[in-house]
């Protein structure tokens, strides 16, 4: 079962650090990148691998991932020489152009697992896939890139604002503004077409509860199954919104019903209702994501 929530954690900072564990996330992204200073990154660096250190696979609460520096900057390297001694779960790779700077974080931790006694394959990859100009034009090759080790793909507004010079990233209303909306609904595309967990984005207004169950719920019914968090009072939000409700278990109980007793037919009828092979593809991966939630999967 993917995570759901995804929570971005300072890794400076002593005190978040300390409280990451009791936020209850599915993940928890340890942040060597944006929100570090780079003169504080040696720092981080160690105090991310005496986490990772204090917490071995199969004694984790919640899944450990890394973010790392862009592949193309002065740190990443040292980042990740830091980091894969401890296992990590993943690695999160900002800033991304396209498919290839994957392949070579590949490569990277291929040696570096090997080097540091880590299990061969072990770590996975969370993409950013959006945050550069060219980026969205890379999206298309997510499918046809054979990459293993890559778990999900995810979408920033903040850095491709940045990149663009554009002094907003939203609309006249409030909502997300047309590129963005174009790069998020190529995100959630180019992570199905590569069979990958497509990750909604922050919510960067961490007080408005209400909003973030609002658009959580909304990304969730379009396909999204996780999303990123940045402060512990989203988290169970965003679980609730990416986890199926009991009506949608009902609802998907009936369908698969009504498959079954309608047997050897491609097509159904209930509540008056046409229901056919998409229908239930769609129920059988609610009830496989509930039982996924209950066995604590
Ligand atoms: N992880 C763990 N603990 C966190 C946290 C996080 N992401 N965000 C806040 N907390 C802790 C705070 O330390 C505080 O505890 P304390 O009073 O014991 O220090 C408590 O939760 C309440 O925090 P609050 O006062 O509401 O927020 P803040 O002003 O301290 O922090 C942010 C606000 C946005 C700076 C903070 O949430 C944060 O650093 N988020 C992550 C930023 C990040 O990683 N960005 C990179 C990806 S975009
Ligand atoms: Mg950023």
């Amino acid at each position: 079962m993917p995570p759901r929530s995804w929570l971005f954690v300072p890794g400076e900072s002593e005190r978040k650090l300390g409280k990451a564990e009791a936020a209850g996330a599915d993940a928890l992204i340890l942040d060597l990148e944006d929100s570090v200073a780079s003169g504080r990154r040696p720092v981080a660096r160690g105090m991310v691998r005496a986490y990772l250190d204090a917490r071995p696979p199969g004694r984790r609460a919640s899944a450990l991932w890394v973010r790392i520096n862009p592949l193309d900057g002065p740190d990443a390297l040292a980042d990740l020489a830091s980091v894969v001694g401890g296992a990590p779960d993943g690695i999160m790779l900002p800033k991304i152009d396209g498919p290839a700077e994957v392949q070579r974080l590949i490569h990277g931790l291929d040696t570096l697992e090997a080097r540091d006694g880590v299990p061969p394959g072990s770590i996975g990859i969370v993409a950013v896939a959006t945050e550069t100009a060219a980026a969205p034009f890379g999206l298309g090759g997510f499918a046809s890139a054979r990459l293993p080790r890559l778990a999900g793909l995810t979408w920033g507004a903040e850095d491709l604002s940045a990149a663009l010079g554009a002094s907003t990233n939203q609309d006249p209303a409030g909502g997300w503004a047309l590129t963005y909306r174009i790069v998020r609904s190529l995100t959630l595309l180019a992570a199905n077409a590569a069979g990958v967990q497509p990750i909604e984005t922050l919510h960067a207004d961490f007080r408005d509860e209400a909003g973030l169950r609002a658009a959580s719920l909304a990304a969730a019914r379009e396909g999204f199954t996780g999303r990123i968090a940045i402060h512990p009072a989203q988290v169970a939000p965003i679980n609730e919104a990416f986890a199926p409700t009991a009506a949608d278990v009902a609802h998907a109980r009936h369908v698969v019903a009504a498959f079954a007793a309608g047997a050897e037919t491609g097509a159904v009828g209930l509540d008056g209702m046409m229901l056919d092979m998409p229908h239930l593809k769609q129920a059988q991966l609610v009830l496989a994501r509930h039982a996924a939630l209950a066995c604590g999967a």
